[in-house]
């Protein structure tokens, strides 16, 4: 009986059972080991008719092989059971379950939404400019007929990156560049981000894109401001919703406006979105202030322009019917998908 020891029949046992190919070579092995003729069978019972002193250790060592090959062999059954698997799927590789897709990303909705509002401009003759996102308070605001002290400033809660430095509050500035490197007549765009001290809220983010327009010539008017910004909506919304100008304000134009379209939520019978009055402002705009153009050194008395600054991220969310604008910059894979192949 002492002929072999428990340690090295509880290895053995534990290789038989791990190169068991099959269930029925499994039950063999079980009976080998724990069977009624089986060697851990016999070797408890031999257990028995050692001397006294020895039959303790042995009993408990012995019990302790049997135990164990039984768990081996009833995880080992268990796989078999799952078709093969190991029982904790995380515990193997498992070269037969399909691959994982590689998920591929799809264009932002914010960024298509501008390409597609340049594209409109485009159309209608509009070069495309840009500017620096960090800006002094120079082009900021007071080349923008907002002295120090105005009130327009208090609105703009800027972030400073120094004492003379600011991220832009508005696309506003682009203008100023653009007039101040080439004569007249202009016609530009200028999509971009812009930064303000707001807190994020549905509709209200520390950083935000806006869209400012400029045209400067011989002769531009009102009605030409009118007209352009009415085609741009049409062509948008692919439909012609109802627009209404409202006077406004604004340092940098005079006379100034703001548009409103019809809420496209509620096609404006009144919803939360419209505040429950039909209708929803997506942009100001108005004829260039002469201080602007004089600062540019443009002649008021030979040429005028008209500007606008549009909100693509409300434009966006009106047009798929977004509610939040944290949606837009949660960059959540399940919301952005949403608007794969949307136009
Ligand atoms: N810059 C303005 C803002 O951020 C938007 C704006 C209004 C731009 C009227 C314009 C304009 O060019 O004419 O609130």
């Amino acid at each position: 009986m002492a002929a072999v020891s428990p340690q090295d029949t509880l290895d053995q046992g534990l290789r038989d059972i791990e190169d068991a190919s099959s269930a029925e070579r499994l039950e063999d092995v079980r009976r080998r080991y724990l069977g009624r003729k089986g060697e851990v069978t016999a070797s408890l019972r031999g257990v028995s008719s050692l001397p006294a002193a020895e039959r303790p250790d042995a009993g408990k060592a012995w019990n302790e092989v049997r135990r164990t090959l039984a768990d081996a062999l009833e995880s080992r059954r268990a796989e078999f059971e799952n078709g093969g698997r190991a029982a904790d799927p995380g515990d193997e590789f498992d070269a037969t379950l399909p691959g994982r897709r590689p998920s591929f990303g799809v264009p932002h909705i914010l960024m298509r939404t501008l390409e597609r509002m340049v594209d409109i401009f485009r159309e209608m003759g509009f070069d495309v400019a840009d500017g620096p996102e960090v800006e002094t308070p120079h082009y900021n605001f007071e080349a923008l007929n907002i002295p120090e002290g105005h009130p327009t400033r208090d609105e703009h809660d800027s972030f400073f990156v120094g004492p003379d430095h600011l991220l832009r509050t508005q696309m506003s500035p682009v203008q100023i560049h653009v007039m101040e490197n080439q004569p007249p007549p202009v016609r530009v765009v200028s999509p971009g981000r812009v930064y303000r001290r707001d807190n994020f809220d549905a509709s209200h983010s520390p950083f935000f894109f806006q869209m400012e327009g400029l045209e400067v010539g011989d002769d531009v008017t009102l009605g030409d401001l009118k007209g352009v910004l009415h085609v741009f909506v049409r062509r948008f919304f692919e439909e012609d919703l109802p627009i209404r100008f409202r006077g406004s304000y604004f340092p940098f134009t005079e006379p100034s406006l703001e548009l409103d379209i019809t809420c496209t939520v509620c096609g404006g019978s009144g919803c939360a979105v419209c505040k429950r009055t039909g209708w929803v402002e997506v942009l100001g705009c108005g004829m260039v202030h002469p201080n602007v153009l004089r600062g540019v050194g443009y002649d008021p008395d030979e040429v005028s322009g008209y500007a606008f600054g549009m909100g693509p991220d409300r434009l966006t969310m009106l047009r798929h019917r977004i509610p939040d604008i944290r949606h837009l910059y949660e960059n959540d894979q399940r919301f952005l998908t949403q608007f794969q192949g949307a136009p």
